[in-house]
């Protein structure tokens, strides 16, 4: 069982020739990388994390997990960008039945909930409300520990646990994972005596799943990150190589590179099945955040099939050709369902009847690549063994190590983000923060009232 990608359906728009071409690139890219002589070399630390995993840390991660578990019905995970969407796209690959508040076969679950991935007053009212009668502990997670819409949460649930539990309880429910030495919430940790987890110096938010910004709230959940991590080492093992013939992860990179040359712009991330959402939402942040700058870069999106079918099938289909697509594949559904024999062909589905639901969706996607092909989509396949914690961490070590190679391919330095910045030196000023009084008068006449 491997992860593998594969364009050999597309071979009437891309060659497997045209991919292996692009070798001595790859080679730079990969020098770049593992010599850590890149830009953004600072920021390697994600690189040999999973087998350097430091096993004392995981222990206390399990530790925790089991204090938050005990305590609690409700773990409200705090942080935005890379320091939530790892943990929310592992939850909801492997809990699907998280979704309607449950958990398959268990009387009493924890529930991980998200917030301070916005500011949006409505949510935090109700999920506020939502937590009244139920206990809860809090996971705030911030690298710079400066961050607002994270800090802004914080102080609101804080407020919330402080008030439920007093004082000295709620240190025990509150967990922080931060920056080792510097940022206010590394501060208020060390004041208040909170229990803290590290993220490491040399590794940045989006490549951080696999340190406690992932580990803990993935841990609380109840899935097995000695697996996810597990599957990590051996993608970091499997993806060591820089020849593209046996590194998935770097055929992938070269067929973004090679397309986005033939003016390809646009990258669509689909999956058929509907628990890979978060998944493609971190993949997003990954490849967005690492290679959008200095004017480059593809536009990474994602879509629901069959659903977006009905919505934005006919553009990929039929719009502009700047649209390619990387297709998801789990080999198999974990459950059976059938389509029920109803004993009549009222609907014309006879012919379906008593047929596996997952043979169906899989015929949409061998039906849908197809249809995209000859539309003009190239379309590679990337297929996952299974979805379990191991393959997950699997797939995530990969588009981490694509990305990377990508980033130096474009020419750009995958580990930085300086474009994030812009608005949040606007609305600073816009909210008046002190010692941005010029700027704000600019602003202000700007604005078009
Ligand atoms: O990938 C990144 O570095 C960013 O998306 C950050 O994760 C995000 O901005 C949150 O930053 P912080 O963890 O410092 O609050």
């Amino acid at each position: 069982k491997i992860i593998d990608f594969d364009i050999s359906q597309s071979a009437s728009l891309i060659t497997d020739d045209s991919i292996q071409k692009l070798q001595p690139h790859i080679n730079l890219a990969h020098q770049l990388l593992h010599e850590k002589t890149g830009p953004g070399k600072e920021y390697l630390g994600w690189l040999e994390l999973p087998s350097k995993i430091n096993k004392e840390e995981i222990e206390r991660i399990k530790e925790a997990a089991l204090a938050i578990r005990e305590q609690s019905d409700v773990l409200v995970v705090i942080g935005i960008g890379g320091s939530y969407l790892g943990a929310r796209a592992v939850l909801e690959l492997l809990q699907p039945s998280r979704l309607f508040g449950t958990q398959k076969g268990r009387a009493k679950e924890l529930q991980v909930v998200f917030a301070g991935h916005q500011m949006d007053a409505d949510y935090l009212y109700h999920l506020k409300h939502w937590l009244k009668g139920k206990e809860f502990s809090i996971n705030v997670i911030s690298k710079s520990g400066t961050t607002t819409e994270p800090a802004i949460a914080f102080r609101i649930f804080r407020q919330l646990l402080e008030e439920r539990y007093g004082d000295i309880e709620s240190r025990k429910r509150i967990y922080v994972t931060t920056d080792a030495r510097k940022g206010a919430l590394k501060n208020l940790a060390d004041e208040k005596g909170y229990q803290s987890f590290i993220i490491p110096d040399d590794v940045g938010g989006r490549y951080s799943v696999f340190t406690p910004v992932g580990t803990l709230p993935i841990a609380a959940a109840g899935i097995d990150i000695d697996e996810l991590l597990c599957g990590a080492a051996k993608a970091e093992k499997s993806l060591e190589t820089p020849c593209l013939k046996s590194n998935a992860a770097y055929r992938y990179a070269a067929y973004r590179s090679f397309l986005y040359q033939q003016g390809k712009s646009i990258e669509i991330l689909a999956s058929f099945d509907s628990q890979y959402h978060y998944l493609c939402e971190w993949w997003k942040q990954l490849f967005g955040e690492s290679e959008g700058k200095e004017k480059k870069g593809i536009f990474p999106t994602s879509l629901q099939y069959t659903t977006d079918l009905h919505s934005m099938g006919q553009y990929v289909q039929d719009g502009r050709r700047i649209v390619f697509e990387t297709v998801i594949k789990t080999e198999e559904s974990k459950e059976s369902v059938l389509v029920p024999d109803t004993g009549d062909n009222n609907d014309g589905l006879e012919y379906l009847k008593n047929k596996e639901l997952g043979m169906i969706n899989n015929k949409a996607l061998e039906g849908t690549i197809m249809a995209h092909i000859d539309g003009g989509v190239p379309v590679g396949i990337l297929s996952v063994p299974e979805k379990s914690a191991f393959w997950i961490g699997y797939l995530m070590y990969f588009f981490q190590k694509s990305c990377a190679i990508s980033g130096y391919m474009l020419g750009v330095n995958p580990f930085d983000q300086p474009g994030v910045e812009d608005y949040k030196r606007n609305m600073f000023s816009l909210l008046g923060k002190p010692g941005t009084e010029q700027l704000r008068q600019e602003l202000e006449v700007k604005w078009k009232k």
